[in-house]
């Protein structure tokens, strides 16, 4: 609908924005939640998507049936439990947003009992029925769930770190609302800094693991103080608001449904051979390796066989470099437990 031309592109355009046509079948595991649904009607109006396959465990048929109806070209058919290998058969593209979501109190690594072997199981799948799909894991803790699901392709001999993303989108779409309003940028003002905020995330994507990096962005210069500190505890707690404010029925499930829909035009554009296609996410990532952290979250351009190039964090002011020296020892444990539940399974 919009094409891509400068850095200046709103992630409202990016998340309809279509280039070369392409068959492109997505399947959406959890596709009946609350991610599940709101993604799945966004990603049904993306002209990049010709194909939505929903699976749940749960209700994804009625779901399809509902969305089915939405007047664009993709073809929509629900499956249930046993029909998973149906689901995912010649998916390219995979999301996951299956499994429970955190009430108040909680942090996202309590949801690790439940969420590991859900996620575990469904990375058995896709090796099995779509081991060349490009997956992107939304269901927390992103920064374990996505080293299991790696653990389990690596088992059945069919990982290819290229192909495997956590997707972060959602901190970078709360900081640019969050950087906005505290610069009362109008409509127009918020879109430019939404691009500039596009590239200042690093780390991971839970708490102190979430690594703002304001001072990489023009639009956040003169944010300091205290107002800065409490900008970066917002981007890196906004979860919680959601959490709070739905008071046990749930996390932030609309806003996600935006995100993932955005990162996964992105990454389709990326798979058609657009270039430049550019979104902070979660991979397999060499910059922080040798200080024993295997997967990063930063800039990734993404290509057609999925990761192209993995950017380097850039310059860091004095207060990121705290920030980033407190990301990275809980990122590392993180990512140990998903490794080893996964080892151990
Ligand atoms: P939800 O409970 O509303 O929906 C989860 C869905 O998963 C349900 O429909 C359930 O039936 C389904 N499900 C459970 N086990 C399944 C399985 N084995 N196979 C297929 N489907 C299965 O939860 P939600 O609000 O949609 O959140 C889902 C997950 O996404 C949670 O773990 C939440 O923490 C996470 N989340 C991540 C981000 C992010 O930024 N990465 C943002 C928000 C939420
Ligand atoms: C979020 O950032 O909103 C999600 O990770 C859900 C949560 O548990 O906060």
């Amino acid at each position: 609908m919009f094409a891509r031309s400068t850095a200046a592109r709103t992630l409202a355009q990016r998340a309809f924005s279509s280039s070369a046509r392409a068959e492109r079948k997505v399947a959406v595991l959890g596709a009946g939640g609350g991610i599940g649904q709101p993604m799945s009607l966004l990603l049904k109006t993306d002209p990049l998507v010709t194909s939505l396959s929903l699976y749940d465990i749960r209700g994804a048929p009625g779901v399809a049936a509902d969305i089915s109806h939405v007047n664009t070209k993709a073809s929509c058919k629900g499956y249930e439990q046993a029909d998973i290998g149906s689901a995912l058969k010649g998916a390219e593209v995979v999301v996951i947003p299956a499994g429970v979501p955190r009430k108040p109190g909680m942090t996202r690594d309590d949801l690790f009992n439940t969420n590991a072997s859900i996620v575990r199981d469904l990375a058995k799948a896709c090796a099995e029925h779509c081991p060349k799909a490009m997956i992107c894991i939304i269901s927390n803790p992103v920064n374990s769930t996505v080293p299991i699901f790696a653990e389990v392709f690596k088992k059945a001999g069919v990982f290819d770190p290229k192909r495997l993303f956590g997707v972060t989108t959602l901190d970078v779409v709360r900081s640019s609302t969050f950087l906005s309003q505290i610069q009362g940028t109008d409509p127009k003002d918020t879109r430019v800094t939404v691009m500039y905020v596009g590239d200042i995330l690093r780390g991971g994507h839970s708490g102190v693991t979430i690594v703002p990096l304001l001072s990489q962005t023009e639009v956040a210069k003169g944010v300091t103080g205290q107002a800065y500190k409490d900008l970066v505890k917002r981007i890196q707690f906004g979860g919680d608001e959601v959490v709070q404010a739905k008071a046990g029925t749930g996390s932030a499930t609309l806003s996600m449904g935006y995100a993932g829909a955005i990162f996964v035009n992105s990454l389709i554009r990326g798979m058609n051979g657009e270039k430049n296609v550019v979104e902070p996410t979660f991979v397999k990532s060499p910059l922080f390796e040798s200080e024993g952290v295997e997967y990063f979250s930063s800039n990734v351009e993404l290509g057609a066989n999925g990761v192209e190039k993995i950017h380097p964090v850039g310059q860091l002011s004095a207060e990121e470099q705290e920030l980033l020296n407190a990301c990275l020892p809980d990122l590392k444990k993180n990512i140990a437990k998903g490794v080893e539940f996964a080892k151990a399974s």
